[in-house]
């Protein structure tokens, strides 16, 4: 069982250690306050999820707990590395692992909820989920995935619909901003399969691979947040307006209602 108090202390460890990441150059340091807030906004929606998928108390708080190491190690990384590009550096989910076992931050808890952190931890940022996570390990994995989603989906959209936004080189992943597009990654996304970082070349890749992601929802409650943001048709509006990415904003607002339809009816 994972006491309040225990909870805080992880709480107070965590915004302890990212005041030790303090940059005097001032785009360094939006990026670290970027991560931050993102870490917190996850959390709001792991929450949002949970309670909507009525978990308990323990539950509710093993899930606000991953939710608020999953990037951890995305401030050793940047003060390292100066991306959040892990093909340019390592993956940011070990290193937080690493990270979080240096420092002993999780001895405080029980091993079967430590692991089960852990796991969810190492998944958040692969491609799919490792095939061996099952039951509650698989349950939580999903459950930190579509709540990252989420929020990177907040973020993405809030920049490239800004005009008088400064070009983010970490939230673009050092990827040129030009008008082409790979049809491949198209085709993938029709599919419904996930796409492989390193097959991204231009800024328009990445969001059609954040435009991917939505076939990777778990949760009733994640797909409802993402309609009701118009996350999707957000993303297509920064996109060329043509065929056959037209084409696919309609299958996918189309995937969206039938899944919400479904989970709601059935
Ligand atoms: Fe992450």
């Amino acid at each position: 069982m994972i006491t309040k108090s225990q909870e805080n202390q992880l709480i107070r460890w965590f915004h302890q250690y990212v005041k030790t990441f303090r940059f005097k150059d001032i785009h360094f340091q939006r990026n670290i306050d970027l991560k931050y807030e993102h870490i917190l906004k996850v959390r709001d929606a792991i929450m949002e999820i949970a309670l909507s998928e009525k978990l308990g108390s323990h539950q509710v708080r093993l899930a606000s707990i991953m939710a608020l190491f999953h990037d951890i190690g995305r401030f050793k990384q940047y003060s390292i590395y100066r991306t959040f590009s892990d093909r340019k550096s390592e993956n940011h989910a070990c290193l937080g692992l690493q990270e979080l076992k240096n420092h002993e931050v999780l001895n405080i808890l029980e091993f079967g909820d430590r692991s089960l952190i852990e796991t969810a931890i190492g998944n958040h940022n692969r491609k799919e989920i490792c095939a061996q996570t099952t039951g509650e390990a698989l349950f939580y994995s999903r459950l930190l995935r579509d709540a990252d989603k989420i929020d990177i989906w907040r973020i993405v959209t809030d920049y490239y619909e800004d005009p008088e936004a400064e070009t983010n080189e970490a939230l673009q992943l050092d990827l040129p901003d030009t008008a082409e597009y790979n049809s491949e990654i198209l085709r993938q996304v029709e599919k419904g399969k996930s796409i492989r970082m390193e097959d991204m070349t231009t800024l328009n890749d990445f969001k059609l691979l954040q435009i991917g992601w939505v076939f990777d929802l778990s949760y009733t409650k994640s797909l409802e947040i993402v309609k009701q943001k118009h996350y999707m048709e957000r993303l297509f509006a920064v996109l060329p307006d043509e065929d056959p990415i037209s084409q696919l904003q309609q299958n996918i607002l189309d995937y969206l209602d039938s899944k919400i339809g479904h989970c709601r009816n059935g």
